[in-house]
């Protein structure tokens, strides 16, 4: 496939003040002489910003490395990972077409798209929100035919459910990743005939949807809010940069004001809290290890309290205002109650 820059571009590009700290901690990877290896790090960290590679972003990273157009431009244009044009504000849909998945339906599930979405691939849909196409193997292939959206696996997929997936991510939903026929990995679909001890002590999903659950960001953006990846050579966090520095004897202040815990569940057992989205088995133990075991609580916090649970959560900071947790426990709160 001939891979060009899309006929419309930006007049400019600039990474976000984190995006930038970031990008500029990667290069500190490399020795001196050899930043250019950072130029797939950069160009990625480009698209998740933009949605697709525009021309300037090109342009942009390949002199932060020091790097003539033309070389950052061959990546840019030699790697599939990279979208060249705009893509679905909600997702870009990218449908195995190799020969497992082709065998067991491949071409379905592009017909649905091309139904849904548009009639050619890369095409934006009528409202902006959803482009697809084929891609090569994913490497999934006892689990075809599947599709990638965003950063996740659809396994096990028919024209029907595909169809039900668009439909729910155009509601804002997330559907659950991994098989969609109720494997729970890639075991027959009769169910286990050997390793059956294996059985004991599974998550509910399998690792990779597990994971995919408690993390639940399949078609979010990378945006430089994350919690930053570390280049602890430099002593500290790569997007703490572009952040003021805190003299070492002064202790920031606290943010927020801790919302009241319980020590325990009432004696009606605990919410179900993985009932809010975001929330995976993971977060729900955390929450409880905290003390919040019951919509209502949350339900109940201020502004002040969402900050604080917000810093708090560790290794899920910033998920209760991003997922907006009081809003749907309330309305949580208020199914239990009726
Ligand atoms: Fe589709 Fe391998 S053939 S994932």
């Amino acid at each position: 496939m001939l891979r060009r820059l899309h006929s419309e571009q930006p007049d400019s590009f600039a990474f976000t003040p984190d995006n930038q700290a970031w990008a500029e901690g990667q290069i500190t990877k490399y020795p001196e002489g050899r930043q250019a290896s950072a130029i797939i790090p950069l160009l990625w960290r480009a698209q998740e910003q933009e949605g697709w590679l525009t021309r300037p972003a090109i342009e942009h990273v390949a002199a932060m490395l020091g790097l003539s157009y033309i070389r950052a431009l061959e990546v840019a244009t030699f790697y599939f990972m990279f979208q060249l044009q705009p893509v679905g504000a909600i997702a870009h849909i990218q449908v195995c077409g190799t020969t497992s998945c082709m065998i067991c339906g491949a071409e379905d599930l592009v017909a649905v798209c091309k139904d849904k979405i548009a009639d050619a691939p890369h095409a934006l849909s009528a409202d902006g929100n959803f482009s697809w196409e084929e891609v090569e193997c994913l490497g999934s292939c006892s689990n075809a035919p599947m599709a990638q959206i965003g950063k996740d696996y659809y396994e096990d997929l028919t024209a029907a459910r595909m169809g039900e997936i668009i439909d729910e991510l155009a509601a804002g939903k997330v559907p659950v990743p991994g098989p969609q026929n109720g494997r729970y990995a890639a075991e027959p679909l009769k169910g286990l005939t050997s390793l059956t001890e294996y059985d004991s002590g599974k998550t509910q999903y399998n690792a990779s949807a597990q994971l995919a659950v408690d993390i639940g960001d399949t078609v979010k953006r990378i945006d430089g809010t994350e919690v930053p990846l570390l280049t602890p050579w430099q002593g500290r966090a790569a997007n703490a940069q572009a952040k003021p520095a805190v003299a070492a004897d002064e202790t920031p202040a606290p943010s927020g004001e801790k919302p009241a815990v319980l020590t325990a569940a009432r004696d009606t057992g605990p919410d179900d809290l993985k009932k809010i989205k975001g929330v995976g088995p993971k977060l729900e133990k955390l929450l409880h290890s905290m003390g919040f075991y019951h919509f209502d609580q949350v339900a109940a916090w201020t502004a002040a309290e969402v900050a604080w649970v917000d810093e708090n959560l560790e290794g899920f900071k910033g998920r209760v205002s991003r997922d907006k947790w009081v809003a749907q426990a309330r309305d949580l709160a208020e199914d239990t109650a009726t």
